[in-house]
């Protein structure tokens, strides 16, 4: 079934002095979920921000969802503080997480879409596994860490591995997350091989946001699963 794509800028390329006009571009030019990076420097070589950064962002969403992906150690511990802020979506790596159901019921616990997250070459069976208990999968196309890097070309198999998956499974409510190094050039190749929730970081927020967004979207949308 054809489901509308999802754009969901990532708040990492965005202007940290400014979040609030850069937030209200996104929300003018039709983005439908803002993507928040959450980093501890030990998961990944960087840090972000918390979620006191989420619950003062959140009030200005308007419409669009607040997507959550932690990039973290001991997530469970974390996971009821970005609830608490106002996250619709949470999503949790799988590389560093060794009770994930559990995880997934706590996300779920406070009525938000659980997600579990894979980096580039972690197998795809934590995905078939997790499927029955988890809202979407968000495939990395990068190494998680640092926005503005080259997109990774793996993932297009992946992701159509796994679409097909769902498909052949009744499991196609699932969707197909992708994250890193999206662009106008590319989003096409992405949704044809399954994405729906399309996060882009540079190529929202480097250069004119409205603009950006208006070409993804738009090179997006001729596009279906080639199954
Ligand atoms: C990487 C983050 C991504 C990233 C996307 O660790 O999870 O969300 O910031 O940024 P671009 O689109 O610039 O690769
Ligand atoms: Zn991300």
């Amino acid at each position: 079934m054809y489901k509308k794509v999802k754009i969901a800028p990532s708040l990492l390329s965005a202007n940290f002095k400014n979040l609030e006009n850069d937030i209200n571009e996104c929300r003018n030019s039709g983005a439908d979920i803002i993507h928040f990076d959450i980093m501890d420097g030990h998961f990944v070589p960087n840090i972000t921000y918390g979620p006191i950064v989420v619950s003062a962002l959140k009030p200005i969403l308007g419409n669009m969802l607040a997507d959550v992906h932690l990039m973290i150690d001991n997530v469970d511990q974390y996971i009821p503080h970005f609830a608490n802020a106002g996250a619709d979506m949470i999503s949790v790596h799988v590389e560093n997480n060794y009770h994930l159901h559990r995880s997934i019921q706590l996300i779920k616990s406070f009525g938000i879409k659980a997600g579990i997250a894979l980096n580039p070459v972690t197998p795809l069976e934590f995905a078939y596994q997790a499927a029955e208990f988890a809202d979407f999968i968000l495939l990395m196309s990068v190494n998680p860490g640092f926005g503005g890097q080259a997109f990774i070309d793996s993932f297009c198999r992946r992701s159509y591995q796994l679409k097909n998956h769902f498909i052949k499974n009744g499991l196609e409510d699932i969707e197909i997350e992708v994250d890193g190094g999206i662009k106008a050039n590319n989003i096409g190749l992405v949704v044809e091989n399954g994405a729906s929730i399309i996060v882009s970081g540079s190529g929202v927020f480097n250069g004119n946001i409205k603009n950006n967004i208006y070409v993804l979207r738009k090179n997006s949308e001729s596009v279906i699963f080639k199954i």
